[in-house]
């Protein structure tokens, strides 16, 4: 179908999060960054009671009845458009019958957040096409309550905030306690930030996802006994010297993730406020090392691609990126060596592991774009 004869081009971002890793659910604070692989929609109201889908990738075409959204949650495609559609529709905004081509260049299961960027543009295309005047934060929070309720992922914000908040060249800086963001640009120096996939599919995220959710609402549980505090994030470094023994494995290890976390995304903050790069990448390798030992969210082939990454001279600091299992690996590399590292990390991984690793060239971009064809 030809792309120009839609009214509006809507996009939405996937996301890289530089630090603050499983603590948005915790009420951490956390430091991602929209960027420019995104979901992009070409959308035109159809007049009728139906939002037609179509793919510029998938030969699948499917159409979903705006009185009928609760029933599509088994549809291999189309399930998170029907989701946001739904939870927009339940939120009083009028959801209006539409054809919708997508076209997503962000990898599924990449850890990158695609499916935030299907909710928060789904949404905003919606709101597009019956006029209304966009609220980011508002359409945030309603993309995170059609992956918890209608995909089954009980996700923090961190993903469909950024995706709608995201602004070029700038990370945000998010405390997923009281919505209140910041924005800092993002200033690397002589170093740039290098995305690697790690080309495993993710399958285990959706049920570990939530297992760890569950760990750590039990351990906040504990911890209430003793500390007057509504999230782990608010759990200090003493504190948790005092009363961790309160928790059995593997809850004490999941919370010391947690508070070592929160301290690391604090001391990020103002390692790059500083320009202090070389600090911010033993931050980033530090966080790895707990993602992997006390929050064991990482396995074998993120961490062969981290230590394949982290053995190169010109690289600072590595480590993986959203929510785990698989998916993508965040570098500081020194600028000039790009390339050599790019080569060596392919080499030692793809030895390691049989798979071939996958750089994104991407750019710190806007988190959502609306333009009238
Ligand atoms: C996934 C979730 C986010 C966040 C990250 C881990 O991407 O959607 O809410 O919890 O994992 O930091």
């Amino acid at each position: 179908m030809m792309k120009e004869n839609y009214e509006y081009k809507i996009s939405a971002s996937g996301r890289v999060n530089i630090i603050g890793e499983h603590i948005d659910y915790c009420g951490g604070k956390v430091m991602p960054a929209a960027i420019s692989l995104k979901n992009t929609i070409y959308v035109r109201d159809n007049d009728s009671n139906m939002i037609n889908i179509s793919w510029t990738t998938l030969n699948d075409k499917v159409s979903l009845q705006i009185d009928k959204l609760e029933e599509y949650r088994n549809l291999k495609y189309g399930n998170y458009q029907a989701g946001a559609a739904l939870m927009w529709q339940r939120a009083g905004h009028l959801v209006k019958g539409c054809d919708m081509l997508f076209d997503c260049n962000i990898p599924f299961g990449s850890g990158l957040s695609s499916s935030a960027a299907i909710e928060v543009s789904t949404i905003v295309a919606l709101a597009t096409i019956a006029k209304e005047k966009i609220d980011k934060v508002e359409i945030a929070l309603i993309a995170q309550k059609a992956e918890k309720e209608y995909a089954g992922v009980n996700c923090g914000i961190m993903d469909q905030y950024a995706s709608a908040c995201g602004k070029k060249g700038n990370l945000l800086l998010l405390d997923c306690s009281t919505l209140e963001c910041e924005y800092l640009p993002l200033n690397l120096g002589d170093y740039s930030l290098v995305i690697t996939n790690c080309n495993k599919p993710h399958s285990l995220i959706e049920s570990k996802y939530n297992e760890r959710r569950l760990e750590t609402s039990k351990a906040l549980k504990i911890l209430q006994q003793v500390l007057d505090i509504k999230s782990l994030s608010e759990v200090t470094n003493d504190q948790f010297i005092k009363y961790g023994y309160l928790l059995e494995q593997p809850l004490r290890k999941r919370v010391a993730h947690i508070v070592s976390e929160c301290e690391r995304v604090n001391l990020a903050i103002r390692a790059l406020k500083k320009g202090n790069i070389k600090l911010l990448g033993n931050l980033l390798n530090e966080s790895h090392t707990s993602l992997k030992d006390n929050y064991e969210v990482t396995g074998k082939e993120p961490d062969a691609l981290v230590l394949a990454a982290q053995t190169h001279s010109a690289c600072i600091g590595s480590r993986l990126t959203g929510g785990g299992f698989g998916g993508c690996t965040i570098s500081l590399v020194k600028s000039s060596e790009i390339e050599d590292f790019k080569k060596h990390v392919f080499d030692t991984y793809y030895k390691a592991t049989g798979y071939k690793a996958e750089f994104y060239d991407c750019e710190i971009s806007d988190g959502i774009k609306i333009e009238k064809i």
